[in-house]
């Protein structure tokens, strides 16, 4: 179970992660902190229940209460981890703290692939055909990822595949054009992506882009100085790597494929894949 001070702190690190220096915090919000300073450093204190509803404002004016982000509770519920999966995603369609925003469209899009995996990929948030097909990365983003997958010897549906952001960022007269999430956004959904790992387990994480890297992460820069180690989430080895959509652009080239390619030769050893002499060498110059 996540508790409401998980949600706060992700909050919380991800506004340092940006450079945030001060933040308001209401008295729940205060309280909230208190009791994780109780229960760290006061066995004698006696151990409050923490209130399950508390907001926390980047603002530093306390009267600016439009822009509170409320802080909730995600309950995992069921045996499988299948079912564990299912009951994050009921309970992401009406998640307060995304809600609240006011930035993000209705449409939830969870994830997809199978809940026992020892990959999982982690992409920034749903676009235009995402949401159509309620389905994290169907697009043409989507499309090359399948290949990367294939590439690995991987189908999708051995994979696990979801998002930081569960919901689309919403944009003015927005047809198909999708937009990055902001920090607010991804931190309003990081608990989720925590519960799912702490679900499915895997051996891997692959965090897709920069967007992903900072939202899970907290790491902020060009993904070209991240990739090139082991960072951790929740205890589990994590790897950065471009998105799949940076292959989309007219000038991507081989050399492009080739370094997101060596990010996925790393993740194969990670978990103890085969990697043929021909899978070494794919992508090189010829
Ligand atoms: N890009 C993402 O980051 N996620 C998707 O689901 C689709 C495109």
């Amino acid at each position: 179970m996540s508790r409401p001070v998980d949600t706060l702190l992700d909050y919380l690190r991800a506004e340092e992660a940006r450079g945030t220096e001060s933040v308001f915090l209401d008295e729940q919000a205060k309280e909230l902190l208190r009791e994780l300073h109780r229960r760290a450093h006061g066995p004698k204190a006696p151990a409050r229940k923490p209130a399950v509803v508390a907001s926390v404002s980047l603002h530093e004016e306390p009267e600016r209460e439009k822009s509170l982000t409320p802080v909730a509770t995600i309950t995992v519920s069921g045996d499988s981890s299948a079912e564990r999966i299912e009951s994050l995603k009921l309970q992401a369609a009406n998640w307060a703290p995304a809600k609240a925003l006011g930035t993000l469209r209705e449409t939830m899009v969870f994830s997809t692939g199978n809940p026992e995996a020892e990959l999982m990929l982690v992409g920034e948030a749903p676009g235009y055909q995402e949401e159509k097909q309620e389905t994290p990365f169907v697009g043409p983003a989507g499309q090359k990822l399948d290949g990367i997958l294939k590439a690995m010897g991987l189908e999708r549906e051995a994979v696990y595949i979801s998002n930081i952001v569960k919901f689309r960022p919403a944009m003015p007269k927005q047809t198909t054009n999708n937009r990055k999430p902001t920090p607010e956004e991804m931190a309003s959904c990081l608990a989720f992506v925590r519960e799912e790992v702490r679900i499915v387990k895997p051996k891997c994480i692959v965090a897709l882009g920069a967007s992903a890297a900072e939202g899970l992460l907290g790491l902020t820069g060009a993904v070209g100085k991240m990739r090139n180690e082991w960072h951790a989430f929740e205890g589990i080895p994590a790897r950065v790597t471009y998105h799949p959509a940076y292959l989309l652009h007219g000038n991507a080239g081989l050399k492009d494929k080739r370094m997101i390619w060596e990010d996925m030769l790393e993740v194969m050893a990670k978990l103890g894949l085969p990697i043929s002499e021909k899978q070494q060498g794919f992508f090189l110059p010829k």
